[in-house]
């Protein structure tokens, strides 16, 4: 089958989860559904997958790719961070796996008039779910000096993000991808071969799509989706989600004693997980030669301990 978007560790995410029959898995960002074949494949002949995505193209694609499994699966328009509501809702008490493949697909990447590229003219939108809340444009011509600013500082790492900021308040309205990544050019004239929007592009689109938020909130509901013995699989594509998760892993995984006080310590919380991988699990050469997408993707597996 011609598969347009290449799933990055595939076969590392199939090891992770270890699908087996008659499991229920959750795959919170099904894109073009690749992932998640390999899944039901693995599950057959009667495991289940729940899949989410905000897009609606998206969900249309994965919709054909996994049309072979019938009703082994159900997909939903919808954000992974409300996987519990949306789990119960189809009648499951609980999860045996969990993967959450972050941030946006190739395919939203490769459609101009999404515009998330910096190589393509087309209107700042940048949503995941084009039908709803603010658009890029939106967000860069409402949003005041400090607010661009800041935003381009901490979801960018983009050292040079006042003087941006402040040339976007100049230069306003903008309204195009091109636009936007001409002010970059011209704050940075002289540029090695990753062109230097490139942390404002990341940037906005992690305000736009409240990115970083719905990673924290959704992570301790995957841990409660979960069954005893389940695993929750993460896949990030740069260090402020990568973070995000190897922070809440460690925590998780250890006992939180407190008042720290006396000699005689208390165990309020008991570790909930066990992490698999103390290093992220990256992309071979190989993957990288073939998909040179996958080169900054780190994979994070932990395993729900028993109550
Ligand atoms: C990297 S792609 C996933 C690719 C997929 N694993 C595959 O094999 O094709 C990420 C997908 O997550 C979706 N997404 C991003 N944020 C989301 C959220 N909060 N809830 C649901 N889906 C989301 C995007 O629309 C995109 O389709």
């Amino acid at each position: 089958m011609n598969m347009p978007h290449q799933p990055v560790l595939y076969k590392e995410i199939i090891h992770a989860l270890q699908p087996k029959s008659p499991g229920r898995y959750i795959d919170g960002t099904i894109g073009a559904g690749g992932h998640a074949r390999g899944v039901l494949e693995a599950c057959a002949p009667d495991g289940c997958l729940l899949g989410f995505d905000l897009d609606p193209q998206a969900l249309a694609l994965a919709r054909e790719t996994l049309a072979p499994y019938g009703k082994r699966v159900t997909l939903v328009q919808a954000s992974y961070d409300s996987l519990i509501e949306v789990m119960r809702g189809i009648g499951w008490d609980s999860a045996d796996g969990i993967l959450l493949d972050l941030g946006l697909s190739s395919m939203q990447l490769d459609t101009p008039e999404r515009g998330f590229s910096i190589q393509h003219e087309a209107l700042l939108d940048m949503r995941f779910n084009p039908d709803a809340g603010l658009t890029a444009a939106q967000l860069v011509n409402t949003a005041s000096e400090a607010e661009l600013a800041n935003m381009f500082f901490r979801y960018g790492e983009e050292p040079r993000a006042k003087r941006i900021a402040k040339m976007i308040i100049e230069a306003r309205p903008l309204t195009t991808t091109t636009q936007l990544a001409e002010i970059a050019k011209r704050v940075y004239p002289s540029h090695s071969r990753i062109h230097p929007a490139t942390r404002i592009f990341q940037a906005l689109r992690i305000a736009v799509n409240n990115e970083l938020a719905v990673v924290e909130n959704a992570l301790p509901k995957a841990v409660s989706a979960l069954h005893p013995g389940g695993r929750l699989a993460v896949i990030s594509f740069h260090s402020l989600e990568d973070r995000i998760v190897k922070d809440f892993f460690r925590s998780a995984s250890q006992d939180q004693i407190n008042p720290p006080y006396e000699q005689i310590y208390e165990v309020e919380r008991k570790a909930i997980l066990k992490v698999i991988n103390r290093k992220p699990i990256t992309p071979s050469e190989e993957e990288i030669k073939a998909n040179p997408r996958a080169r900054s993707a780190k994979l994070r597996v932990a395993e729900k301990l028993p109550e």
